[in-house]
């Protein structure tokens, strides 16, 4: 009897990438890692967005960051702003904070957020002609053993839509290691293959059998929406930078409002300002901001 294969269809840039592994690391456990030579983003540049967001962290906070000892200064932020812990009634000091919005602050970032790799593996996920921007952040983070609390900040990243959900992805995200990650220097956390409970994570299960993302810097993260994932607390010295840049389905409400409030005089500086508009959404068609059907008129 012949046995029933799962059918995955290919677009023709995975193929050309090189990336049927990932698709099928994607498939099973949810997320995948693909290696810094298989980004097609140098390590010069690589060091280039980490100072960057360097100068970037100092403009807003202030005070100095350093890659190898951390903020110059001893930073504190109320409890109550890390949410995840929170939920969990965790008190603690947050050691970490998200510069936002980053496509408008540098060429830099928008050239990562259309990354060939990061999309072909996003757009097998979510769709092809159906995936656009939502955010694009990064994750500035420092030595502190509290983190996200207890529970780690477990969560998923297509949470608000409700349930039911189907095995297609509503959204789906990358997180570019910037510095290394593993455990100590407080790396990733993920639950292989949870993105097909699809519900979000239940407590204490997630946090046991959660495992660390390790990968050397300038590695990139790609994972579904369903998929729960937090991070380990950073307990070495120094920063743990990272980028985030989210997806969405087009029916999905994005987290910025890209659309109608990004720069636009800043897109054809970019590596491809055409797909760069596709995915920003410009020429979508909802929500409408006006009439656009046609109106009875008097016949006289
Ligand atoms: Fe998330």
């Amino acid at each position: 009897m012949e046995r029933p294969t799962l059918e995955t269809r290919l677009s023709s840039e995975v193929q050309e990438l090189g990336l049927e592994d990932f698709v099928l690391q994607l498939e099973v456990d949810g997320l995948c890692v693909v290696p810094p030579e298989k980004t097609g983003v140098q390590p010069e540049t690589i060091k280039g967005i980490r100072d960057q967001l360097l100068v970037e962290a100092e403009q807003i906070v202030g005070c100095g960051f350093h890659l190898e000892e951390g903020p110059d200064t001893p930073l504190t932020m109320s409890a109550d702003e890390n949410v995840f812990a929170v939920f969990s009634g965790d008190q603690g000091e947050p050691t970490q904070f998200l510069v936002q919005q980053l496509c408008a602050r540098d060429r830099l970032f928008r050239d990562l957020a259309i990354n060939p790799t990061g999309l072909a593996l996003i757009r097998h996920m979510i769709g092809r002609n159906a995936t656009r921007f939502s955010s694009h952040n990064a994750f500035i983070k420092w030595q502190g053993e509290f983190g996200y609390g207890r529970n780690l900040g477990l969560h998923c990243d297509q949470m608000a839509v409700p349930r039911p959900w189907g095995r297609n992805a509503l959204t789906a995200n990358t997180n570019w290691c910037l510095t290394d990650y593993t455990r100590e220097d407080g790396a990733m956390a993920y639950v292989p293959g949870s993105h097909r409970r699809m519900e979000p994570p239940r407590f204490p299960e997630a946090v046991e059998l959660a495992v660390p993302i390790e990968a050397p810097a300038g590695s990139l993260i790609v994972f579904h929406g369903a998929t729960w994932h937090g991070a380990f607390p950073r307990m070495t010295p120094g920063m743990r930078l990272s980028i985030a840049n989210y997806f969405r389905h087009y029916m999905i409400l994005p987290q910025d409002d890209i659309k109608n409030l990004f720069p636009q005089d800043l897109v054809d500086d970019c590596s491809d300002p055409g797909l760069f508009k596709l995915l920003a959404g410009f020429a979508d068609e909802f929500p409408y901001t006006q009439q656009t059907e046609r109106i009875p008129r008097f016949v006289s």
